[in-house]
């Protein structure tokens, strides 16, 4: 047995969702590039679930179904209520999700066109949470959703208990159609575990949502904001970054299993915080992130990732730091129930080995003559 840590360079699942073929990333065959520049987030999803990109019509179903779905029961609100108002937000989201099937009757029926409208319904309520979340926390009440409005915009909707300038709803959309899907990353393989086991969809959602809060996943975006927040100012970024990386720490946002010439969906994010920030009057932390690339990739070679330029685009949305990694799961709950469809389409519990490197021949001593 050959142990390869991290697993790196195994293909661990076939699927015809998102490849990342030569530093490019695609989904559906589609250029994330192109998608960037002109698709809405409901188009990449339904793109992702259903294999192409919908017609006027399926496009207005689906809006219609989502806002239709938006609602989230009365009972999880009441629990988002009881839970200690500075617990970690990913694992308040991560309880919230997983307790939305205690009141899904169809939570356990595994046909394809329930999973499929459970996927719906996820995408769906995954902002509502996120935003009632947020609200709870700061002692304010939960705004319903908007009917008719699209995710980004009824997001920032219910979190703002206003309506969303266009500037911000149009960044949100396409930093979600930017996190959709991405292969086989961490969260979405642990998706895929779990569904394996032919667990139900919010099992597998619950557990991709546990992997996605980690520093080394999804939590990264969180904590490039805690870096510039702690650099503080443009002067700053030079010393702090000098002396983080003579005492070889990590710089959080940079670096990738992957992409080893740098992420392709990076770009994107650099120019919305440049434009955010010109916008604003005020290109601060845009300037202090272009300085932090030159560095770390002049003295590393390492490349930002999605979650660097992320960072200063949603402070700039007025968004907090501690909703960063929830509103990357609101666009990866897309790719995550895309992969747990395929999986099941075509399933074989993913149970890999482990090579034994503990004690061997041990005989049982009673406790008392241990
Ligand atoms: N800062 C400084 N050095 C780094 C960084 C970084 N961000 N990333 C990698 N390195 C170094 C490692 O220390 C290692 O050096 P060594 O060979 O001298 O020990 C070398 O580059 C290879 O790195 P690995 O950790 O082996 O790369 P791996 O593929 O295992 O990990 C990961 C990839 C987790 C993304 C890593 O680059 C990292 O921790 N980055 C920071 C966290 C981050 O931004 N995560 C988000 C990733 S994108 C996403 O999930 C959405």
């Amino acid at each position: 047995m050959t142990v390869i840590k991290g697993l790196e360079g195994i293909v661990a699942a076939a699927s015809s969702i998102s490849s990342i073929v030569d530093g490019v990333l695609t989904y559906r065959g589609y250029d994330i590039d192109d998608l960037a520049e002109n698709a809405s987030f409901e188009e990449t999803a339904f793109l992702l679930w259903f294999g192409s990109l919908p017609t006027t019509a399926e496009l207005e179903k689906l809006k219609r179904d989502l806002s239709d779905f938006a609602a989230i029961p009365e009972q999880v609100i009441a629990q988002m209520k009881l839970y200690l108002k500075d617990t970690n937000t990913m694992a308040a989201l991560r309880s919230a999700i997983s307790s939305l099937a205690l009141y899904d009757e169809a939570a356990d029926d595994m046909s394809r066109s329930a999973n499929e409208i459970k996927a719906v319904k996820l995408q769906a309520q995954i902002p509502t949470i996120v935003a009632a979340l947020a609200r709870i926390r700061k002692g304010l009440e939960p705004v319903a959703p908007k009917p008719g409005a699209s995710l980004a915009e009824n997001f920032l909707y219910m979190l703002r208990g206003e309506q969303p300038d266009m500037v911000s709803v149009k960044a949100l959309d396409t930093g979600l159609v930017l996190h959709a899907d991405h292969e086989l990353n961490a969260s979405t393989f642990a998706a895929r575990v779990t569904v394996a086991t032919l667990s139900d969809i919010y099992s597998g959602v619950t557990s991709a949502i546990g992997a996605l809060k980690g520093p080394l996943h999804g939590g990264a975006n969180e904590a490039v904001m805690k870096m510039l927040e702690e650099i503080g100012s443009f002067d700053n970024v030079e010393p702090y970054i000098r002396a983080k990386l003579d005492r070889r720490e990590k710089i959080m946002g940079f670096g990738h299993r992957v992409y080893k010439n740098g992420d392709p969906r990076a770009k994107h994010l650099m120019k919305m915080s440049r434009e955010l920030g010109a916008i604003k009057g005020d290109t601060t932390l845009y300037d202090m992130s272009v300085k932090i690339e030159e560095m770390v990739t002049g003295q590393k070679g390492l490349k930002p990732n999605v979650d660097f330029y992320s960072a200063s685009v949603y402070t700039q949305l007025s968004i907090d730091r501690e909703l960063f990694t929830p509103i990357f799961a609101i666009s990866r709950v897309s790719g995550w129930t895309a992969h747990i469809l395929e999986q099941y389409e075509d399933n074989r519990i993913i149970r890999p080995r482990a090579e034994y490197t503990g004690l061997v021949e041990q005989k049982y001593v009673p406790v008392n003559e241990r």
